[in-house]
């Protein structure tokens, strides 16, 4: 392998693994290794931890002036774009994700910055009624450092989207990315550098789950925000039980996208594609469990099928493409162990997809199941792939009781053009977020929360400034009150 790894961002410097230890990214479309990158281990996420602190208590970020923080997360934003083409290539290649979904994202991380750009303004607090000669009043101040891990499906942007409201509030940040994708969060390291992000104020440190673990339970990072599987959101929650850490998740989900007969049925035929397929079904609100009215079902069966199978799954970097591989061998075998036991548990195959042993990278084409049950695995667990199941149901009723068995609660879609009905389901649902007519409709302003094993703790919007503050009261005695005790 040419040239030395990709190395680690720690209090401002390009620093490889003090063990000298590294792991390898490989191009999902060829299985072939692109780089070596520097794998972090306790004492590296030390290093990040501790310069990160040193960086908060000296001020040097959080005391800069509101206005000044904020210009230089607009800087983040400028450079974003500025570098575009290079942060979009290195990424479809590492990750695999078609070359527009990656340009996508480099707009959507350099959006993130300028949304939250705005916030550093707007952070406050309150005033309380208070006895005589007494002022009471909090604010919200910064945690300090803020851990930050998240998985593989949306590197850059999950980057820009942890850390850009941590930093918005004053906290220095340490980001853990997904082992698979650490390319473009080495670059987005280096922009927010050259963008003015003072030295330790943002550390990235490259490895895998022990990294994330030996950070999750560094003693100086007393807030983690996690974004990944349930079942690490769990692991996290134990680990952070000894110093009492903050912690906000977000989580899995198994999103139902649910289809009435009066809906406007074209669009939710386009509509579900593209939930259920989006980035190869690799999105936590991806609404891949489709609940069919009974008198549409036929038809939109036959269309959702013949759309399915005509879906173009190819190299990411070739116009046109709208399926990549997936991003690792292990999520590959994943997904066909799915696809097996929906086969098995009698599941009857729609669209016949898969893996084709025969092609080099991690390609699993779109596969559809009908006649669906809800004790199959494909009905209950988060595939992350280009997997659909087709349910129908009778009624309103039974569409709602389908719906929600699960015990995920991330998002619900509906198509429906009968008002009443729309929102009748949208309190029924239980989920954070309810689209009607509209899957994974998004805003930086509009915060969300997973409900039930799908999250903890509110993202985005001006929920943010709670989600990375704590409170701290302030009470004053300006009225000449006398203690009288003892
Ligand atoms: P994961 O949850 O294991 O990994 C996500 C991140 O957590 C990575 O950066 C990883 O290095 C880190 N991590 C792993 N173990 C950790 C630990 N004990 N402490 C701290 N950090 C740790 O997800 P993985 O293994 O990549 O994917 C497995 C399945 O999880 C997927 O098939 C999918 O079903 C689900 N998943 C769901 C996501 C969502 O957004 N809903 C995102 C990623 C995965
Ligand atoms: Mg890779």
């Amino acid at each position: 392998m040419a040239g030395s790894p990709v190395a680690h961002l720690i209090d401002g410097r390009e620093v490889l693994s003090q063990s000298g230890a590294t792991f390898e990214s490989v191009e999902p479309a060829t299985g072939q290794v692109l780089t070596e990158v520097a794998l972090g281990g306790d004492e590296d996420v030390d290093r990040a931890a501790t310069s990160a602190a040193a960086a908060f208590d000296d001020g040097r970020w959080q005391h800069l002036p509101a206005a000044e923080r904020a210009a230089r997360m607009r800087k983040v934003a400028d450079l974003l774009l500025e570098h575009a083409d290079e942060l979009a290539e290195t990424e479809a290649r590492d990750s695999g994700a078609p070359l527009a979904k990656a340009q996508g994202d480099v707009v959507g991380a350099a959006g993130a910055f300028t949304y939250f750009a705005q916030l550093p303004e707007h952070v406050s607090g309150r005033t309380y009624a208070a006895d005589p000669g007494y002022l009471l009043y909090s604010r919200r101040v910064p945690y300090g450092v803020v851990g930050a891990i998240a998985p593989w499906n949306f590197p850059l942007l999950l980057a820009a989207w942890k850390s850009a409201p941590a930093l918005a509030v004053g906290n220095s940040v340490v980001l853990k990315m997904a082992e698979q994708t650490p390319l473009s969060t080495a670059l987005f390291g280096k922009i927010c550098l050259e963008a003015g992000i003072p030295d330790g104020v943002l550390n990235v440190v490259h490895g895998d789950g022990a990294t994330g673990a030996a950070l999750v339970r560094h003693p100086l990072v007393p807030k983690i925000t996690f974004t990944g599987s349930t079942e690490v959101g769990r692991q996290i929650l134990r680990d952070s039980a000894q110093e009492i850490k903050s912690v906000h998740l977000e989580l899995g989900g198994k999103s139902p996208n649910v289809v009435f007969a009066d809906a406007d049925l074209e669009q939710a035929i386009e509509g579900s594609l593209f939930t259920s397929f989006f980035n190869s079904g690799q999105v936590c609100t991806s609404s891949s469990r489709i609940l069919v009215q009974d008198s549409i079902a036929d038809q939109f069966r036959a269309a959702y099928v013949q759309r399915a199978r005509n879906l173009v799954v190819g190299d990411p970097m070739e116009a046109g493409t709208q399926l990549g591989p997936l991003v690792s061998k292990t999520q590959q075998d994943r997904v066909a162990g799915f696809i097996e036991s929906g086969k098995e548990q009698g599941a009857t195959v729609l669209v016949d997809g898969g893996t084709d042993p025969a092609r080099p990278g991690y390609f699993v084409t779109p596969t559809v199941f009908g006649d669906v049950n809800q004790q199959m695995r494909i009905a209950r667990e988060e595939i992350f792939g280009p997997v659909a199941t087709i349910v129908t149901f009778a009624d309103e009723a039974e569409a709602v009781r389908l719906a929600n068995d699960t015990e995920y609660g991330l998002a619900a879609t509906v198509w429906t053009t009968d008002l009443g009905r729309a929102m009748r389901m949208s309190e029924q649902l239980q989920a954070g977020i309810i689209w009607t007519n509209c899957p994974n409709h998004g805003q930086w302003n509009v915060p969300y929360e997973g409900h039930k094993v799908s999250g903890l703790g509110e993202d985005k919007g001006l929920e943010c400034i709670d989600t990375f503050t704590h409170l701290k009261t302030h009470h004053v005695n300006f009225g000449g009150h006398r203690y009288h005790w003892a």
